[in-house]
């Protein structure tokens, strides 16, 4: 591995948080609901930590996005554990469809105070919502899925900054597509970790074998047979993620000359593999169990284990 770069600190501070926190404010006073897209697979660490900060007392819907590439169960306990806190979530899927007719119901749902009194006052007018989320969320495809079905209109309406449309669904809801909320800094390394492991943030911040051997500590850990089964991999218990890298260069005769494993060219390999799901449904952090990483004493990021 290439030791200069194995202590870097990760670094990725985007810059158009203000401008972004102000547009959202913005929308949220002409918006009913706010749909707040996850990826499943991280739920925690994909949301925006100001996010609780900037939507207030918005109501709002977590939708649990990408849920065709997380584990089933996982799935489930991320929904309750969300209801445990009065948000509603939903396991959807923007490129298999799943859950995405349930949308307008679980809005409703959500909403249903505020229908109830908008009825009694005799007001009929369609739901807004706006839909937000970190970049790589799968917010554009989420809008595109929902739009598609559902048949809908879009246009340009008064008091959306241009270039923000609102789709509109034949149920009585509207959907404003917003840009992605940004980072105005990664909580901790291990957030920024897990991010890069699903490929949200670019390779080239990170060093690929570092970041894979720490992936392959995971999945030691945590998901042991699919590791096992994909690489023909055996004993891997005591393995660090470095053996494991080396292992896989040897099963798959990833060489370089002078007999040494072309571990590069494997990390790359193992990180393809898990964003398109070779390895099966991960999910990467669970209720209560969020922390991956860890620094040691030479400032390494390190698998900490269950
Ligand atoms: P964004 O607007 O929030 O930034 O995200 P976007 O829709 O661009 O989605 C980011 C990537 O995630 C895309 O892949 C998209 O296809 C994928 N994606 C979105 N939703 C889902 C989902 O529910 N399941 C799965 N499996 N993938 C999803 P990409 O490789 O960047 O682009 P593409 O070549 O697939 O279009």
């Amino acid at each position: 591995m290439d030791n200069n770069r194995q202590n870097a600190t990760i670094n990725w501070f985007p810059g158009h948080m203000a401008k972004t926190r102000r547009l959202m404010a913005e929308h949220l006073k002409i918006t009913d609901l706010a749909a707040e897209l996850v990826d499943a697979r991280l739920p925690l660490s994909s949301r925006n930590p100001e996010i609780d900060k900037i939507l207030g007392s918005k109501p709002r819907l977590v939708i649990l996005n990408k849920s065709d590439m997380a584990d089933s169960a996982a799935n489930a306990k991320w929904v309750s554990y969300f209801e445990a806190q009065d948000i509603t979530a939903l396991e959807v899927s923007a490129s298999t469809g799943k859950g995405i007719s349930k949308i307008g119901d679980y809005a409703k749902k959500v909403l249903a105070e505020k229908i109830e009194k908008d009825k009694a006052r005799g007001i009929h007018r369609n739901l807004k919502i706006m839909v937000c989320g970190i970049p790589n969320v799968g917010k554009s495809s989420f809008i595109n899925k929902i739009a598609g079905r559902a048949g809908t209109k879009t246009g340009d309406r008064p008091g959306v900054t241009k270039g923000k449309q609102w789709v509109r669904l034949d149920n009585g809801i509207e959907l404003l597509d917003m840009p992605g909320i940004l980072w105005p800094k990664f909580d901790s390394d291990d957030v920024a970790v897990k991010l890069a492991f699903t490929g949200a943030i670019r390779d080239e911040i990170l060093d690929v074998e570092h970041l894979c051997c720490i992936l392959l500590e995971f999945l030691r850990s945590n998901y042991p047979d699919a590791l096992c089964e994909r690489y023909k991999l055996s004993d891997i218990v005591e393995k660090t993620g470095y053996e494991l890298l080396e292992n896989i260069c040897k099963n798959r005769g990833f060489l370089i000359s002078g007999g040494e494993f072309d571990t590069f060219r494997g990390a790359n390999i193992v990180l393809n593999e898990f964003r398109d799901c070779r390895l099966g449904h991960i999910t990467l952090e669970l209720p209560g169990q969020t922390e991956l990483v860890y620094k040691n004493e030479f400032g390494v990021l390190t698998y900490a284990g269950q």
